[in-house]
């Protein structure tokens, strides 16, 4: 069958009442970013709660929506049988009466969820065999490098060739079904071809992504088992060139004999210049380093597929939790297919037009890249763009160049580097023709009104429907999203839940679930969809753990969250001690964990605080050893340290010397007070003297330590 024509027969039904463009435009008028023009994620909610919309009449959310949203909730089964059967390639069907199984409640048991369970199927043959037969000679993938002037472009005929070249190079090094891979490579097609020789041959691919630090990646070798590596010898980022190869190098050499990488493919990325500012770069061990260019060379263009139950594993993605080390969110392959897939073709609403290029700026290293940059573009036969660049490099047009060059229809970036890039004015957008756009979207953390007027204004000229979606690396896809044309937007409101989500907030002190509209409450999610993690990396328990022990019977999200009087969802930020910094989760924990591994450190505690580009940035309080004095050059290693030790994107924003912590009698560090206390909106007051901001100090064992913090504003940090 012809998969251009049969694709999404859901998703293409005509709405029975289209919203004209009009209704398309903020129903609201938003409060300006406060005169200090932070953002950051509490200001923001706040601001975003403050300025309530007008009630929506209930007809302007499209019909056709309510009812498949309804079906999709009350009957699962039929719902997603009938989009994975028309949708994919399965060897074997599915039983369609039995398609999700599952417990959620930990008091009943073990958690458990399938999907689709006992069907036969592969999701790289559902991207790259499929296609390459329908529409050979479509582009699939179009690279364009940090220089600009590299740019190249692979048809889905020649996406299979190297596809099954990397499946037959990782097989010639021993790989079997179920192994486990890591991927440290810059973004080049080299990276989700990768990801997709993986999920040909049953292995399990671990993207680590290229900014980690080697202990991170050490981690993650060991956590996830992961025999064999694919690095490359670098990379340039921007004026920057990141010597990839002696991060691994560093890595693999840390690790015990019984958690060492066998087979370490190493991809030549740098030209001789580079080389030889790097020398390290080129560093090779021959009983384990391997060409990985010359190794695809030498073998066959051909690779049988193997066939995997819907159940069987495809990756594992690390990230950061609030306590303890990161934990590997392992997905499955069929459900995880379907929903990528579904989510991408309604949010970027890709009907099949040849002419739609899809562009998500997101690394591969991160969900976003795995969900809307390889599977789910792919999986649908639309055209994607790798971008192995930064935003600002070789200058503040960057995007929109490319946007320009390329043709973009749908673009998908983070709201950090919209606000980035608003501070460079509007000449840089405005002199690149970006009328082929057609969908803009964000993702990862909040967007603030200012972020999202201009985006909307400037980038999408008023014309592009702008799709704020809320989704976790546990959740595989898209959740609470606004699907174009379908309703009308509040900026800052990821709006509506998609296909088969059925969000619940919950109140932490009742534990119950808040009914109707208006309320505010813990997201939670009441039942399963095909997107979500199965499980962590061999630690099912703390699966359970972190997501369903708190509130029985809910997969819980970590995410406050209001629903409005339209029964618009806005996403608050986390509720436990997560930061998302310029859209990254970062535990304050490991970053606190990084701290007292200084031999100077007694005790550090970690907040976020309001950035106006990264949304949340990192502010550190250290209290030092006895005799230790705190200098700047001190403060100077600590934020090193760090960098060094999680990433360079975890680098602390401010450390702030104390001689305490503020702890309650229990010895609890009260972090409501420190996040106050890092308020930059809150310093003037503070520093006059004016506490109220702090809230009720009494509980407090010492409350001078608050006058010691508040003096401490005084100093650089
Ligand atoms: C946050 C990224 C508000 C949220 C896909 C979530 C958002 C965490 C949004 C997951 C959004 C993501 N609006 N907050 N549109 N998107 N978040 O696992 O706190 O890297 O829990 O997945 O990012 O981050 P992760």
């Amino acid at each position: 069958k012809s998969w251009a024509r049969t694709l999404s027969a859901r998703s293409t039904n005509p709405s029975p009442r289209p919203i004209s463009t009009a209704t398309l435009q903020p129903l609201t008028n938003f409060v300006p970013p406060s005169a200090a023009g932070q953002t950051g994620t509490a200001l923001m909610a706040q601001q975003l709660l403050s300025s309530r919309s007008r009630l929506l009449s209930a007809s302007a959310i499209d019909r056709s929506y309510l009812a498949d949203h309804a079906l999709s909730i009350s009957d699962p089964d039929a719902y997603w049988s009938e989009i994975a059967a028309n949708n994919y390639h399965w060897e074997k069907s599915f039983d369609a009466s039995t398609v999700l199984k599952y417990n959620f409640h930990a008091s009943k048991g073990p958690i458990h969820i399938e999907w689709f369970k006992g069907g036969k199927t592969n999701i790289s043959y559902n991207v790259v065999d499929r296609w390459a037969e329908d529409t050979p000679e479509k582009t699939a993938l179009i690279f364009e490098g940090n220089d600009p002037s590299e740019t190249a472009s692979y048809t889905f005929k020649e996406l299979k060739a190297k596809v099954f070249r990397v499946a037959n190079v990782l097989k010639a090094k021993g790989v079997k079904k179920g192994d486990r891979v890591a991927l440290y490579l810059p973004m080049t097609v080299d990276l989700p071809i990768s990801m997709l020789a993986c999920a040909r041959i049953g292995a399990v691919h671990s993207v680590v992504f290229g900014g980690f630090s080697s202990d991170a990646l050490a981690a993650r070798i060991k956590d996830s088992g992961s025999k064999v590596l694919i690095t490359a010898d670098g990379v340039g980022r921007g004026e920057k060139v990141i010597n990839l190869k002696s991060i691994a190098d560093t890595a693999m050499d840390s690790l015990g004999a019984e958690d060492q990488v066998e087979t370490c493919l190493v991809l030549e990325r740098l030209n001789e210049e580079q080389l030889k500012d790097n020398p390290t770069a080129s560093h090779r061990d021959p009983s384990r380093d391997v060409d990985f260019a010359a190794a695809c060379a030498a073998v066959s263009d051909d690779c049988p597929v193997t066939w995997m139950d819907a159940e069987d594993p495809l990756f594992i993605l690390y990230t950061s939790g609030s306590t303890g080390t990161p934990k590997g969110v392992l997905h499955t392959t069929g459900g995880y297919m379907v929903y990528s897939g579904e989510t991408f073709r309604n949010v970027f609403d890709y009907k099949g037009a040849p002419s739609d290029i899809f562009w998500c700026t997101a690394d591969c290293g991160w969900i976003t890249g795995h969900s809307y940059l390889a599977y789910g573009p792919l999986l649908s036969g639309c055209t994607s763009i790798v971008f192995e660049g930064v935003p600002n490099y070789p200058d503040a047009s960057r995007f929109w160049s490319t946007v320009e060059r390329h043709k973009v229809t749908q673009f998908y970036t983070a709201p950090t580097a919209l606000r980035a890039l608003m501070r460079e004015g509007d000449e840089p957008v405005k002199k690149h023709d970006l009328s082929s756009l057609r969908i803009l979207g964000t993702v990862g953390e909040p967007i603030n009104p200012a972020a999202w007027d201009w985006y909307n204004e400037i980038v999408g000229k008023g014309n592009c429907p702008i799709v704020d979606t809320w989704w976790q690396t546990e959740t595989g896809g898209h959740m609470l999203t606004p699907l174009p044309n379908k309703w009308p937007l509040k900026p800052g409101s990821a709006t509506l839940p998609f296909y088969g989500v059925a969000p619940a907030l919950i109140d932490p002190s009742s534990e119950e679930e808040l009914e109707g509209n208006d309320v505010h409450g813990h997201l939670c999610m009441k039942q399963p969809w095909p997107g979500m993690a199965r499980s962590l990396w061999n630690n099912h328990e703390r699966f359970e753990e972190v997501y369903f022990s708190q509130f029985d019977g809910y997969y819980c999200t970590g995410d406050g969250a209001q629903r409005d009087e339209d029964g618009y969802f806005w996403v608050t930020g986390r509720v436990d001690d997560v930061l998302i910094v310029s859209g990254h989760n970062i535990g304050t924990a490991e970053v606190e964990s990084s701290f007292v591994g200084h031999g100077d450190v007694a005790e550090a505690a970690v907040v976020g605080f309001p950035h106006e580009v990264k949304g949340e940035a990192i502010y550190c309080y250290v209290t030092l050893n006895q005799g230790v004095e705190g200098s700047e050059d001190l403060r100077w290693e600590l934020k090193k340290k760090v960098a060094e030790e999680l990433g360079a994107f975890c680098r602390p924003d401010v450390v702030h010397f104390t001689p305490a912590l503020p702890k309650t009698r229990s010895g609890k560090i009260m972090r409501r007070i420190l996040r106050k206390i890092a308020d930059p909106s809150e310093t003037d007051k503070l520093l006059a003297g004016d506490l109220e901001c702090l809230g009720d100090i009494s509980t407090l064992a010492d409350e001078a330590i608050v006058h010691d913090l508040v003096e401490g504003l005084r100093e650089p940090c």
